[in-house]
């Protein structure tokens, strides 16, 4: 997928701003070295490096990765494959605020964090769990079914684990799993009655792969629509969020 990083920040910020309460987690101590995984445009990976660390953030997007070190002088970026990553020097703690969802792989990501992490390191993650965008994803769906188009292989970019899935697999890696969670967040969309289609747009055009051009804006309308009663409160459109919060600590 081929981000718009200028889109990102300007319009979808929130997806940085929530990640301040995952920051708090992480409770960063001045000289430790913290990986940034899927670090975006590294609003993230500078305010670590505030708080004395010495942050390092990846992500697999070139455009990403440009405009964060273009920002941010303050950090060491790299374009690199989360569900495949190494470095020679091992991190005290790896951080990822919105970007685990994205890496299908999760078991090559999480060995590739514990690779990287030195012994009693900690991995401290927040992603969307099992049930996020649920109703953006139906909504999405009839629609599509509904002018004949079906969501494609592969459309659907999305893991959305449970507690107990994810756990697992950090537990099969190596790690004690100190902390999790599973909650709603209701997460507001920018631009009101725009809000669904812009997102949509942003995150979701693999969904839309087979429809034509000129047939789009209609069905993004219909998605609008079917969600307004479940998006739309007093005006304020949010979407269905829910996250997935953990803590992990490779202790040998
Ligand atoms: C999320 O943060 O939950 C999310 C963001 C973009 C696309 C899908 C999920």
């Amino acid at each position: 997928m081929k981000w718009n990083a200028e889109l990102y920040d300007d319009k979808h910020s929130f997806v940085f701003q929530y990640g301040e309460n995952v920051l708090e987690l992480l409770n960063a101590k001045p000289g430790e070295h913290i990986l940034d995984l899927g670090c975006g445009t590294g609003y993230l990976t500078s305010e670590i490096q505030k708080l004395g660390a010495v942050a390092t953030g990846i992500d697999t997007s070139p455009e990403m990765i440009a405009k964060a070190r273009a920002t941010y002088l303050n950090a060491d970026f790299f374009v690199a494959d989360g569900a495949d990553f190494d470095f020679d020097d091992k991190f005290d703690a790896v951080f990822s605020n919105a970007a685990l969802h994205w890496i299908k792989n999760a078991d090559g990501a999480i060995k590739s964090v514990y690779n990287a992490l030195k012994s009693g390191g900690r991995f401290v993650a927040e992603m969307g769990g099992k049930g996020n965008v649920q109703q953006m994803v139906a909504a999405t769906t009839l629609a599509l079914n509904k002018h004949g188009y079906q969501v494609p292989q592969n459309g659907n970019p999305w893991y959305f684990p449970s507690t107990a899935e994810y756990a697992t697999k950090l537990e099969a890696a190596g790690f004690r799993v100190t902390f999790t969670a599973h909650f709603d967040r209701k997460t507001q969309l920018q631009d009101g009655q725009q809000g669904v289609a812009k997102w949509l747009t942003m995150f979701g055009s693999s969904f839309f792969a087979e429809v034509p051009e000129d047939k789009l804006p209609q069905i993004l309308n219909e998605i609008t629509d079917e969600l307004e009663p479940h998006y739309n409160d007093n005006g304020q459109w949010y979407s269905d969020y829910k996250r997935l919060r953990f803590t992990a600590v490779k202790e040998i």
